[in-house]
């Protein structure tokens, strides 16, 4: 399993997704910008994964400050978390990370700042090692549901690449597999960016995982001819009543789901689900350059001057939810609020 973003001798190593599945390379990052710019150029991508390369960039922007003073100290580790907000507004889990390095921080104000930049990388160390034992728990609980035989549609990717550890989506049919359950997956291609394609379809494969890709509008005639069992795709942001963004076509696979009598699983971890936000009406939905829908590799397939929507996720209502897994058990929508954190 390769990992999508990782610390060394004092540097954040990133895997180049835009590249994958043709070249495995690292970018290396030694300035919190760098870090920035890998995640809006979707470099790295997928809400936990930019979760934790955020809190890796503000660890790695505090390594250089002479500073001695606190308020100083402060005022520029806030400057860095802003940055690491803007680049990408949908998923949860990069402001998640700041507030919990923002908290760390005012509550150890009276510590000198050799110790704050200690604190800082442990803690980003920790959302890491978090992340992994989630993704774990995630799997577990998945792994239950799914039954010898089944075939599993996902859109996008929810894998390790998107995370720290086995994924969102993809743990339940790790674990699946390694409990010796024959499941066969078909992945969405997910344009405009093609993550399906690129990333989910190789990293089942890497998992000996039998995979099949789709284009994104095939998934209907699969499931009414009886193809599909189940869905599980993961969440950039869940609201507390349920309402869940992920990537643009979510909404349709689970609209899909209800037409076909099919369960429409959410594999979400803690740190996805916005404890703040009551609805899915109040989640910013990100819209990108055109140009990714104008372009497949560097080629044009849209005449010049065509107007282009490019909306990056859209919010599947909660009804569609047959259930959520995450690494603290199996919730219904209507019980995500009752969630202790
Ligand atoms: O634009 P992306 O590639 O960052 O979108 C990613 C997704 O929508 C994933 O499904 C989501 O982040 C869940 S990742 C465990």
């Amino acid at each position: 399993m390769v990992n999508a973003v990782e610390w060394r001798n004092g540097k954040v190593f990133i895997l180049d997704q835009r590249l994958l599945p043709l070249e495995i390379k690292y970018i290396e990052c030694t300035d919190y910008r760098v870090v920035a710019e890998a995640i809006k150029n979707l470099s790295i991508r997928g809400a936990p994964a930019i979760g934790i390369a955020s809190a890796m960039g503000v660890a790695l922007s505090a390594q250089d400050q002479n500073t001695s003073y606190f308020d100083g100290f402060y005022r520029f580790i806030k400057k860095v978390m802003d940055t690491m907000i803007s680049t990408r507004p949908t998923a949860v889990n990069i402001e998640w990370a700041m507030k919990r390095l923002d908290k760390l921080l005012i509550d150890n104000a009276d510590k000198d700042v050799n110790t704050l930049k200690r604190l800082l990388y442990e803690e980003a160390m920790l959302i890491h090692r978090e992340d992994i034992e989630a993704n774990l728990k995630i799997g577990q609980y998945g792994a239950e549901f799914i039954k010898d035989g089944d075939t599993i549609l996902t859109h996008c990717n929810a894998g390790s690449l998107a995370t720290g550890g086995y994924g969102t989506a993809t743990a339940p049919m790790i674990i699946a597999k390694q409990q010796g359950k024959k499941i066969k997956v078909i992945a969405d291609e997910t344009r405009p960016v093609l993550q399906g394609a690129r990333l989910t379809a190789w990293e089942l494969m890497q998992n000996d995982i039998d995979a099949t890709l789709i284009t994104d509008n095939s998934a209907g005639w699969l499931m009414k001819q009886g193809m599909i069992d189940m869905a599980i795709v993961g969440t950039d942001r869940t609201t507390l009543n349920g309402d869940v963004a992920n990537k643009i076509g979510t909404y349709t696979v689970a609209v899909l789901c209800k037409e076909h009598n099919i369960p429409f699983y959410v594999a979400a971890p803690i740190s996805s689900i916005d404890f703040n936000m009551s609805s899915g009406d109040m989640i910013r939905i990100e819209q990108r350059d055109p140009e990714e829908v104008a372009y497949i590799q560097g080629q044009r397939i849209a005449p010049e001057g065509v107007k282009i929507f490019n909306y990056a996720f859209d919010v599947t209502p909660a009804r569609y939810v047959t259930a959520f897994f995450t690494e603290k058990g199996v919730f219904k929508p209507e019980e995500l609020r009752g969630i202790r954190i």
